[in-house]
């Protein structure tokens, strides 16, 4: 299949009519898939009413069938028309945060797709806060089913190449928008029960949704490798890649004499630091993720550094650790997964 690629400036006017974003909408109502950026990472869109449009979301990323997709809409009236009501906690979080990185899963999906959901009886939507994405939502008129745009099991991508090294020839197109934004997927809050959860740490933090809503619960699946998560992305292998990755919880000392280590015994090794350490690591590849001074400039860098490490030909990764507050619960639940929980203790 060919991959067609539209250029359009991150800074269009959402309201305003553009050629490509018009030509990438008719793809869409055509029930093929298009890839376009957000302010998190890039989506692969399909019609979200559609079962054959969604069905190749699924198998262009390869993508196990019981993981129900996010719908992004680009006005609240289209939320309406998807779920059974809206109970007055996600109310309050869409208006507080929308347009923005935080997926809402709700009460009821109607009218969407059956595979959307993955049988369940609610469905997760979004109003994603990229003019590049609002402006091809409103072109196409639809909500718009959109998992990251990348191969199941790698890291999201941030920048329309990425999309490009995972996903051409698998789908109808892609929007060049440029970089994404935070560098890290929504915050998903469930508000379809009594209490509002986090099923999955993003760029919304539990301090802002509570500032909002008050008391919000963290699944306790998210911390307890036994539990069943109810996000049932949460469970698969993710953000990977091809060498192991292990974090080190101790000094740069330290995790530089693991690398020592692993490097006498003829292993390439590479080292995910930050801008403050970089300069302290001697190994095969050191890659520096943002800086510590600035946790969102970690959250930005991780995907398109693990990226990085696939290009290189280390054969295992070390990375230093990052605090769980604030954006720093996204950043760790991300790197914890791409190193499978691998943790050495100093
Ligand atoms: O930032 C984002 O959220 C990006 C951009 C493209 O919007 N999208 C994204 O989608 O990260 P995806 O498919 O990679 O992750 C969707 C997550 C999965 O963990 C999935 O299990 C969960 O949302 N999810 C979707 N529908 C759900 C539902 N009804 N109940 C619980 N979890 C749900
Ligand atoms: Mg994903």
């Amino acid at each position: 299949m060919h991959t067609n690629v539209w250029y359009v400036d991150e800074n269009v006017d959402s309201e305003k009519v553009y050629p490509q974003v018009v030509e990438a909408a008719e793809c869409l109502q055509r029930n093929e898939v298009v890839a376009f950026p957000t302010e998190t990472v890039y989506g692969l869109g399909g019609n979200a009413l559609s079962e054959e449009a969604v069905a190749k979301i699924f198998s262009a990323k390869g993508r196990p069938a019981d993981n129900p997709l996010i719908v992004h809409v680009a006005s609240r009236p289209h939320v309406e028309k998807l779920v059974s009501h809206i109970p007055k906690q996600a109310d309050k979080l869409m208006n507080a945060f929308w347009p923005g990185p935080l997926t809402i899963v709700l009460p009821g999906g109607k009218s969407v797709a059956s595979n959307v959901t993955a049988g369940l009886d609610t469905v997760a939507i979004r109003m994603p806060d990229h003019p590049v994405a609002l402006a091809l939502l409103k072109a196409a008129n639809l909500p718009l089913a959109a998992p990251s745009a990348n191969l199941s099991g790698k890291p999201s991508p941030t920048t329309a190449k990425h999309v490009i090294h995972d996903l051409s020839g698998r789908i109808a197109g892609i929007v060049d928008g440029g970089s994404t934004g935070v560098g890290l997927e929504s915050t998903v809050v469930d508000c379809s029960g009594d209490h509002v959860t986090i099923l999955r740490p993003g760029g919304v933090t539990k301090e802002q949704l509570e500032e909002v809503v008050g008391e919000v619960i963290i699944d306790p699946a998210l911390s307890d490798e036994g539990q069943r998560p109810k996000s049932p992305g949460v469970k698969y292998k993710h953000y990977a890649p091809t060498a192991p990755v292990t974090l080190v919880d101790g000094s740069p000392s330290y995790l530089q004499s693991l690398v020592d280590k692993r490097r006498a015994e003829g292993k390439k090794i590479g080292v995910l630091a930050t801008e403050e350490s970089k300069a302290t690591y001697r190994a095969d590849v050191v890659i520096p993720c943002g800086t510590r001074a600035d946790l969102i400039s970690v959250a930005n860098r991780l995907y398109d550094v693990l990226r990085q490490f696939d290009e290189s030909d280390v054969d295992e990764i070390y990375s230093e650790m990052f605090t769980h507050e604030g954006v720093g619960a996204a950043v760790m639940n991300r790197l914890s997964k791409a190193a499978s929980n691998r943790v050495i203790k100093e």
